[in-house]
């Protein structure tokens, strides 16, 4: 499995993102991963349509957006004229999660479901073959910075299981507490898609630990 590292710009210093989107690009990072929050689905707000525009004018990497909101169906268009990449709504949040992965799909980027620590990987279940990623939080969303909740990692081991057991080739991200302490245990769990704010952009040398994490996962294949 290929390793992608998505530093999260919830982290970022929003006086200087167009040098924070460079360092990420010259460090190797292979998407950028971008969290829209409204204060209803998640108790904080971000931001949304306007910043996907900046980073995209900034980086040429790959927007991944992760969507903490409500009724994410308003604004998946617009997200996509934006730049992303791709769309990953919350399962507590799509009661029509059929129609809502068609909607992006339909619109010509990858379609995503996240799961909250307490939601079980079966709600994704008959929904499979519409996904091209999964995303395991291991921390409540809503805040960068919080500490890995480790029961998320059996969570991703059978997360990787049902994708395998129905063919899928999703990616299978996890979000929430990544560090030098956590990754490699998401890595042999079956993660293959990483994102890291606090870790990456509170580092020494963000620049570095980009290439830090990802050689975690190497070495510990
Ligand atoms: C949390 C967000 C995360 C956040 C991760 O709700 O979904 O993407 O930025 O931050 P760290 O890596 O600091 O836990
Ligand atoms: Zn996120």
């Amino acid at each position: 499995m290929t390793v992608r590292i998505a530093p999260s710009i919830l982290s970022a210093d929003f006086g200087k993102l167009a040098d924070d989107l460079a360092m990420c690009e010259a460090a190797g990072a292979d998407w950028i991963h971008v969290d829209v929050m409204d204060g209803r689905f998640v108790p904080n707000l971000s931001y949304g349509v306007k910043i996907i525009e900046t980073v995209q004018r900034y980086t040429p990497l790959p927007i991944d957006v992760h969507l903490m909101v409500v009724e994410p169906e308003k604004y998946f268009a617009d997200y996509v004229q934006a730049g992303a990449d791709v769309l990953t709504l919350h399962v507590e949040a799509a009661p029509h999660l059929d129609r809502q992965l068609n909607a992006i799909r339909e619109l010509g980027v990858q379609a995503g479901v996240a799961l909250n620590p307490g939601t079980p990987v079966e709600s994704v279940k008959e929904v499979v073959h519409l996904l091209d990623l999964l995303l395991i939080m291991t921390v409540n969303p809503g805040y960068g910075g919080q500490p890995f909740i480790g029961y998320g990692l059996d969570k991703i081991s059978r997360a990787r299981a049902l994708l395998q057991a129905a063919g899928s080739t999703a990616a299978l991200e996890v979000d929430g507490g990544i560090s030098r302490d956590t990754i490699s245990q998401c890595w042999r769990a079956g993660a293959d898609t990483f994102v890291a704010g606090n870790a990456i952009f509170s580092a020494q040398n963000p620049r570095l630990e980009v290439a830090v994490l990802r050689g975690l996962c190497a070495t510990t294949a």
